[in-house]
């Protein structure tokens, strides 16, 4: 049984090189039990085929406004309304603006402008077009409208420039099309619950120019929050400074230093369950100035450091309103399951998911985590190594059993 059995989506395919993975897509969320049923713009059609979108998902492809038999057969008023929701993979710059602008010059954009069912959009395109600030400001209009969003991803493009512009990727985006519709209540087993996830780096300010900061990514934390969207939670995720987009059907708040993220926590208390798995700097520059430190015959300044609020301790030993579950990680270069062991003591939270973060593994900032899973109880469970999404819902299915048990 597929998550997605008896959803039926709506895939608008954009123009654009990506469009070879729409094709993919169509068969993901098959795949998970959806049916699939395409709409191609004119720039579409110079990547992919009406005919291959129709043979994957096993329906008529649409490319027509003014297309007599289209309008007999379903017309774009229906096709606007016969489905669950609509996907656009890849949405490019020029979608985004039309749907911003509410212009509807082709069958895609006057299905989504027709629509009222949910939409998602996997946006792609060149690195520069994305950071543009006209995609930009459209892309905070159809935040606003409520249009949920996935990607784009950071890494190569077709033009051998690195950044953000990628399509989020056919398993990522079907994910994404599940939290936005959610499945049958037995297959939610977070649903009512509130979960709060840390996630990335914090950056400690020297002066007003310079920062320390760690490698982390915030992957594997952002991973959780979306794993647990997907799951049914309402999430709350209080990310450091990190380039990934907001996972969808999230709340995020960001936050830079150590002392910002323990308010942000705070705030967003009470939850059920607390997931801690943002690398906090331990310490900060004890002295901030507002000014930039100059060089100086005196030589180099001494840096002088602090310590930072420990933010998995101070909720974990609050003696009023603490999460029920407390989740910690442990980032550790030597020793790891000692060290992680001690952690679960000297921290007093529940659960503690190890991690060996030496250079060697690649895990700071990587993909791939292999983890180790250490219950207060002095429980252990060694995973395989794995993508750090595939930890994630490992996770969030564990947390769901502790959840449901009293
Ligand atoms: N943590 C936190 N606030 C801090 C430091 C760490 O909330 N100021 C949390 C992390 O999010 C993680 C756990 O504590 O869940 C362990 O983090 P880690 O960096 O592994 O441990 P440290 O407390 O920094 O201990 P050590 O430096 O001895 O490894």
């Amino acid at each position: 049984m597929g998550a997605l059995d008896g959803r039926r989506v709506l895939l608008v395919i954009g123009g654009g090189i990506a469009a070879y993975k729409a094709l993919d897509l169509i068969r993901r969320l098959r795949e998970r039990g959806a049916a699939v049923r395409c709409v191609l713009t004119k720039g579409a059609q110079e990547f992919v085929t009406p005919l291959a979108a129709a043979a994957l998902s096993g329906q008529r492809a649409h490319t027509d406004l003014f297309d007599r038999a289209d309008e007999a057969d379903i017309g774009h008023i229906k096709l606007a309304r016969d489905a669950d929701a609509v996907v656009v993979a890849p949405a490019t710059a020029n979608t985004l603006a039309r749907m911003a602008g509410g212009h509807a010059p082709d069958l895609a954009s006057t299905v989504l402008l027709a629509t009222t069912l949910p939409i998602l959009i996997a946006p792609a395109m060149n690195v520069r077009m994305w950071l543009h600030p006209a995609t930009q400001r459209n892309l905070a209009l159809l935040k606003g409208d409520g249009v949920a969003v996935v990607g784009p991803n950071v890494g190569r493009m077709a033009e051998a420039e690195t950044g953000p512009g990628r399509m989020a990727e056919p398993d990522e985006i079907a994910d994404a099309v599940e939290a936005l519709l959610g499945g049958a209540p037995e297959e939610k087993p977070l649903s009512g619950r509130h979960l709060l996830v840390t996630s990335g780096p914090t950056h400690e300010p020297i002066d007003p120019v310079r920062y320390l900061a760690n490698r982390s990514s915030g992957k594997q934390g952002h991973a959780i929050a979306a794993a647990a969207a997907a799951a049914g939670a309402r999430v709350t995720l209080v990310s450091g400074p990190v380039t990934l987009p907001d996972p969808p059907g999230v709340a995020v708040v960001r936050v830079e230093t150590a002392r910002e993220m323990l308010e942000a926590v705070e705030a967003a208390l009470p939850a059920d369950i607390a997931v801690f798995a943002a690398a906090v700097a331990d310490w900060r520059p004890a002295a901030f100035g507002d000014q930039k430190i100059k060089k100086g015959p005196e030589g180099p300044p001494p840096l002088a450091l602090t310590e930072n609020p420990d933010i998995l301790a101070t909720i974990a030993r609050r003696t009023e309103g603490r999460p029920p579950l407390v989740v910690g990680f442990a980032a550790e270069t030597t020793d790891v399951i000692a060290h992680a062991r001690a952690k679960i003591a000297r921290k007093g939270c529940d659960l503690i998911v190890a991690n060996d973060v030496s250079a060697a593994t690649g895990v700071m900032g990587g993909d791939r985590n292999s983890v180790h899973l250490i219950g207060r109880d002095g429980s252990l469970e060694t995973w395989p190594t794995m993508g750090k999404d595939e930890v994630a819902r490992r996770l969030v299915a564990r947390l769901g059993q502790h959840a449901a048990s009293p």
